[in-house]
Parts: C-alpha cells; structure tokens; sequence
C-alpha cells in the first residue's frame, strides 16, 4: 500500500518537473527560433515526425491510446515537445512571446493536478485562451498575417490540440486510477482482518460485494456510486470483528442481550472507517445496512428514501447472502425461494427499486451464481473486471 501512496506523489512530483523541463524547451526554442541559421525545415519536420508518432500510436492501440500514453512517460514527453515546438512554429510570425505558452503549460499543469475531475475544462481552457489570442492578433495586426501559410498552418495543428486534452485526460485518469488501487487495497486488508477472525464472514462479504455490483449496474450507477458501493458491500460487515466467535457462530435463538450485541456492529463497523474521509460513502453503507424500507430496522430505525439507497442495495445483496447461505439455520433457501423473498418483502423490509433490479437480474438469468459458498471465501478480492467464482450452472 506504501509503494502505492509513493506512486502518486511521485506522480506529482513528475508533473511539476514535467511542467518545468517544458518551460525551458518553450524558452530555449523561442530563442534559438531568432537566430539567423534557424531553418523552418527543422519545424516541419519535426510536426510531421508528432503526426506520424501520434497515428502509429492510435493505430496501434486504438481505444487504449490515450491511456497508454499516459502511462508512458517518455513518448508523453516527446508529444508535449512537438506540441510547443509545432505551436511556435505556427505563430512563428504572430506570437512573438513564449509566455502564451507558458499560460497553457501552467493552466495544464494545474489540470493534472486538480483532483475534480475537470481535467477537460482545463485543457479546454488552455486551448481557449491559445485561440482567442491567435483571434484577435489576426483582426488587430492583419497586415502581419498576409500569408495563407500561416492559416493552413493553423488549421493543421487544431487536431494536435485535441490529442493534447486527450493526454491531459488521460493522464489525469491514470493518477485518480492509482488513487483508487490503494483504497481497494485498504479495504482488501480490513476485509482480510474479518477473514482472520472468521472465513464465513469473508466469504459472504466477497458474495454480498457481487450482488450489489450486479444490483448497481442494473440500476445504472454512476462510476463513483459504483466504488462506493464495491467497497461497502465488502466492509459491511467489518464491525463483526469485535463480536466473539461464540455469538458470531451460534446455533439457533439469540437471547435479548446477545441480539443486541450482535445489532452494535454497524456502529462499530462505521466508527472503524469513519475517520477515513474518502470513505464517508462506504461508512454510510455499513452503518445503514441494516435499516428497513418500512422503518423497522437498526441502528437508526430510518425509513424509505432516508436510508441511503447505496445501504439499500447492499441491506438487499446482504438478505439474499443470507437467506440462501445462513449457517445459523438449519436450511438455506435456494436462489429461487430467496429472490421471491426479496419480492415478498420488496417495500417492507426492501427498497423496492432495489429488489425489483434482483428480480429482473434473475429473470435475465444474470444474478450471480457461486460454485459453492466455500468458494467465495477462499477466492475473495477478485478484481473488477474478474469473475472467475460465477457458475454457469444452478447453485
Ligand atoms: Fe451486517
């Protein structure tokens, strides 16, 4: 998880020397551009050369051009090189200071910086201010600006902008997908530390996180939701490390006493993350996820649409885990009487646009399935795209 935190400063830190390493390149071409031996050739050559890079690379990678650009810090380098190189080049007759360049380097500095996802309004932002600059030295000083060559030329370099927001996006993406990979790791070692104390837990947290995948996309959340919800259905039952194993595994009723100490893991499961602010999402789903459409659950007793609807998803996927795999009951329900009792329950116990998303998962024959309910405790964290413990067959 260290390693990971040290990628994404290091990826900071290579953004501002990236900025400065460019600045200087700005600086030294402006000034070599003046000299009396400076030949336009170098330039034209040099632009097509970024052409030519640029449509091997999309050809060759297609889809996953820009994300491979991103990730690869060298040819990045050699883009954003043309890119100024090309740009002076084109104004060579207009713009005769390199701080217009210098605005776009730094507004595009910060866009890979800032951590809102507005990479694009960045980038479009730097492009704006290039081209109203470009606009108005074109009406004020026309005179300067006789030739069609300089047009052309203009023209010929807007694509390589687009190439330019793309990166930026890209690249902005590559450092939020890190971020990401260490909170996935963070809730895999919490997860892990149930799993130490008790595998059926484990295993149910690993199905329960299928489930409410499956429900989320059915219900068409957005990418963010769709994390939040990953990574709380998997904690859901994290406050369970401080229940013993006697009562976590009991056989049969629970006294009034025992109930009650088993009910305090959601307070005790969002007390563990709650400090974490990147997980307020996810401390929202464990402390809620025993609250009923109806208002009858716990531990705030909140009703219909004032249970957070990621909870709701997950109170659904967690019911259904445990209807059809309980060890505490003698016989587990099978798939079938389980989703009809998601539909019994929808708008009493269920929220019932979540259980309604369960049941036609089911009917599309897309709700999960597991080879056994040993299985997923002894395969759990299979990444996002992975979904090797889904069964073809009937559980
Ligand atoms: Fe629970």
């Amino acid at each position: 998880m260290k390693e990971k935190g040290e990628t994404v400063t290091q990826n900071h830190i290579k953004s501002k020397l990236r900025f400065a390493s460019l600045t200087i390149i700005t600086l030294s071409w402006f000034f070599v551009q003046n000299l009396p031996t400076f030949a336009p050739l170098i330039f034209w050559c040099l632009t097509i050369a970024g052409w030519v890079i640029a449509l091997v690379i999309y050809s060759w990678k297609g889809r996953k051009a820009p994300a491979f650009l991103a990730s690869n810090e060298r040819v990045l380098r050699v883009f954003d090189f043309i890119f100024v190189l090309g740009y002076i080049w084109i104004t060579g007759g207009a713009a005769q200071s390199p701080y217009l360049i210098l605005i776009y380097l730094g507004i595009a500095s910060v866009g890979l910086y800032d951590e809102k996802q507005v990479g694009l309004l960045y980038s479009l932002l730097a492009v704006a201010v290039l081209l109203v600059y470009d606009l108005s030295y074109q009406r004020f000083w026309a005179e300067e600006w006789k030739t069609s060559y300089h047009v052309v030329s203009h023209i010929f370099m807007l694509p390589l902008f687009g190439i330019m927001a793309d990166l930026l996006i890209a690249h902005f993406r590559h450092i939020k997908q890190e971020e990401r990979a260490v909170l996935e790791e963070l809730v895999a070692s919490l997860a892990k530390a149930i799993g130490s104390k008790d595998s059926y837990t484990l295993g149910h947290s690993t199905r329960v996180q299928h489930y409410a995948v499956a429900l989320g996309e059915e219900l068409g959340l957005n990418q963010e939701d769709m994390f939040t919800l990953k990574f709380g259905a998997m904690l859901h039952d994290i406050g369970k490390i401080h229940i013993p194993s006697s009562l976590l595994n009991k056989p049969g009723r629970l006294t009034k006493e025992e109930w009650d100490q088993l009910q305090e893991h959601a307070v005790e499961g969002a007390r563990i993350v709650g400090s974490l602010k990147k997980l307020t999402g996810v401390r929202d789903i464990i402390l809620y996820h025993h609250e009923k459409y109806d208002g009858h659950g716990y531990p705030r007793g909140l009703k219909g649409d004032e249970i957070p609807f990621l909870a709701a998803i997950v109170n659904v996927a967690d019911s259904f885990d445990a209807m059809t795999t309980s060890r505490t009951y003698n016989k587990p329900k099978t798939v079938e009487e389980g989703i009809a009792e998601l539909e019994r329950c929808s708008g009493t116990q269920f929220h019932p646009l979540a259980a309604a998303a369960a049941v036609s998962l089911y009917k599309e024959s897309k709700w999960p399935r597991f080879k056994s309910v040993e299985y997923a405790a002894q395969h759990p964290f299979v990444s996002w795209d992975e979904q090797p413990i889904f069964s073809s067959g009937r559980q």
